[in-house]
C-alpha cells in the first residue's frame, strides 16, 4: 500500500502524543512496519500540550483512533484517563502504549519489555541474575519492574540522590518478594559481582561523562546504556576498554516499538524493517 495515496475511509489511524513530539522516531518506524505488513494503517504525530491531555484521550474514541503511543510529558498523567491498565503499566506507574478496542481504552507499558528484548543481542536472560541499575527516575522504574517480572534474583539501585533509590526499592519490596531489592552506593559497587549494569541516568547524553567515572568496573559482565544519542557513551567506552560487552539504547527504542506494534495488531512485528528505518 502506498501510504501517501492509499489512505481511505477504512484506513486505521495510529498516533503518538507528546510535547514536543517533533523529534520522535516512532512515525517513520511504524509507518514502515504497516507498509511492509500490508496493513491499511497510518501513524501520525500529535503535539498535545499538558493541559489538553484529558481532551486528547477523550477524543480517541470519538475519532475512532486504533492505537496510541504516549511520550514525555504525558506517560504518568495519562493513567487517570484510561478505562483499563495492564498490571505492568500500573506497577510502573506509566503508560506508553494504548489500544482502543470495543470503545474502551487499554493502556500498557512496552518500555521495560522492550529493554529486556534488546538484551537478547548480548545474549542475556534476566532469570536468576544480579543486575545494577544506575538512576532512580521513571526509566529506572520501568526497567526494574520488567527485570523483576522476568525473574532477576537481585536488583541493586544506585542513584546520586540515594533517598530516591531507597524509595524505589521500598515501593517494590512486597510486590516482588522473590527478587532481592537493594539501594546501594557507588562505593559499594566494586565489591559486587554483577551480571548486568544498566545506565538509566542522563549522564553521558550531552556532557561526555560516565556515571561511573573513577569507579572500578572489573566485576561487571555486561553494560547497557539506555542512551542512544550519542550511540557510543563514555560509560560504554569505559566498559569496552575492559573488554566488557556493551549495548546502547537503540535496541530498547526498537523493541518498545515492536511490542507496541504487536499489542495493537496481534501480529509479529517486522523487526528488521523497523530497525532499518531507525
Ligand atoms: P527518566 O524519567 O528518564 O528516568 P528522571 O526521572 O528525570 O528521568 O531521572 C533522571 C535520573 O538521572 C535520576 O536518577 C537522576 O538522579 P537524581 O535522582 O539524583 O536527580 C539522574 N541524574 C541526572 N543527572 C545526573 C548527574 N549529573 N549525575 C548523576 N545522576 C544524574
Amino acid at each position: 500500500m502506498n501510504l501517501l495515496h492509499g489512505i481511505t475511509g477504512s484506513t486505521r489511524v495510529y498516533a503518538i502524543i507528546g510535547h514536543p513530539v517533533k523529534h520522535s522516531f516512532s512515525p517513520s518506524m511504524h509507518n514502515a512496519a504497516f507498509q511492509h505488513m500490508r496493513l491499511d494503517a497510518v501513524y501520525v504525530p500529535f503535539s498535545v500540550a499538558p493541559e489538553n491531555l484529558p481532551l486528547a484521550i477523550a477524543c480517541l474514541k470519538a475519532l475512532n483512533i486504533a492505537g496510541l503511543n504516549v511520550t514525555v510529558p504525558h506517560k504518568t498523567k495519562v493513567l487517570a484517563y484510561l478505562d483499563e491498565i495492564t498490571i505492568t503499566a500500573r506497577r510502573i506507574g506509566a503508560v506508553n502504549t494504548i489500544k482502543i478496542e470495543d470503545g474502551r481504552t487499554l493502556g500498557t507499558n512496552t518500555d521495560g519489555v522492550g529493554f529486556i528484548r534488546s538484551l537478547e543481542a548480548f545474549p542475556f536472560q534476566p532469570e536468576g541474575k544480579t543486575v545494577v541499575i544506575l538512576g532512580a527516575g521513571g526509566a529506572a522504574r520501568g526497567i526494574l519492574v520488567a527485570l523483576a517480572e522476568a525473574g532477576a534474583s537481585r536488583i541493586i539501585v544506585i542513584n546520586r540522590t540515594q533517598g530516591k533509590a531507597v524509595q524505589l526499592v521500598e515501593t517494590f519490596a512486597d510486590v516482588f518478594p522473590e527478587t532481592q531489592l537493594q539501594a546501594l552506593t557507588l562505593e559499594q559497587l566494586t565489591a559486587l559481582s554483577v551480571d548486568l549494569l544498566i545506565n538509566t541516568t542522563t549522564v553521558g547524553m550531552e556532557d561526555h561523562r560516565s556515571p561511573l567515572e573513577g569507579t572500578h568496573l572489573g566485576n561487571v559482565a555486561l553494560v547497557a546504556d539506555i542512551i542512544y544519542n550519542p550511540a557510543q557513551t563514555p560509560l560504554m567506552e569505559q566498559a569496552q576498554s575492559l573488554n566488557i560487552p556493551t549495548i546502547n539504547g537503540m535496541g530498547m527504542l526498537l523493541y518498545q516499538g515492536c511490542a507496541a506494534f504487536e499489542f495493537w495488531t496481534n501480529q509479529p512485528a517486522p523487526v528488521e524493517i523497523m530497525k532499518t528505518q531507525l
